[in-house]
């Protein structure tokens, strides 16, 4: 059993969603699944447990959501991650922009990887409403991420 962090933006409920369900997915594969919102959640807690899944969807061109992006992301540049494992969730749509499909997830993998912290799983990229992606995608990463969490 790991006890596990998610700590997520979200503004229009998809990546709340995504979360909620891997939460509930990684509790039923028998771990102890924390899950809040970026916006008050401390930096100094970001260590603090056997694995970090940063979410966030993309907005505006390849940036981040605009709440993770104002309330979170600065407070988080000066974290020494100290070899926490960690993995990332982003979410993005085809028809905003191409050349910024889904770059969420980029910018995490890149800020893990530049803040000394340990990718041990696959990113999950979530692509439109996540609604129909849940049972096989999302369930499907869990499964492996699982498989992950018991070799650390
Ligand atoms: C104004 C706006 C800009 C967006 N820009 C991008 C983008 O550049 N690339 C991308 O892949 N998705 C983009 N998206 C799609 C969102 O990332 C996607 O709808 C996501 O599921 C929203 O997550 P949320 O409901 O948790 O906020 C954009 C959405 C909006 C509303």
């Amino acid at each position: 059993m790991a006890h596990i962090q998610i700590v997520y933006g979200s503004n229009g409920g998809n990546t709340q969603l995504v979360c909620e369900y891997i939460a509930e997915e990684l509790n039923v594969l028998g771990h102890n699944v924390k899950n809040d919102r970026c916006e008050h959640f401390p930096e100094k807690e970001l260590t603090t447990s056997d694995l970090l899944i940063l979410a966030c969807p993309t907005y505006e061109h390849g940036s981040l959501e605009p709440n993770f992006l104002k309330n979170f992301w600065p407070r988080i540049q000066d974290t020494d991650l100290k070899q926490q494992a960690c993995v990332v969730v982003g979410l993005g749509d085809i028809k905003y922009d191409i050349d910024y499909h889904i770059e969420s997830a980029r910018i995490l993998q890149t800020y893990v990887e530049t803040h000394n912290g340990r990718l041990i799983n696959p990113s999950l990229m979530v692509s439109g409403k996540p609604l129909p992606l849940l049972d096989k995608l999302v369930k499907g990463w869990c499964t492996r991420l699982h498989a992950k969490i018991e070799a650390l």
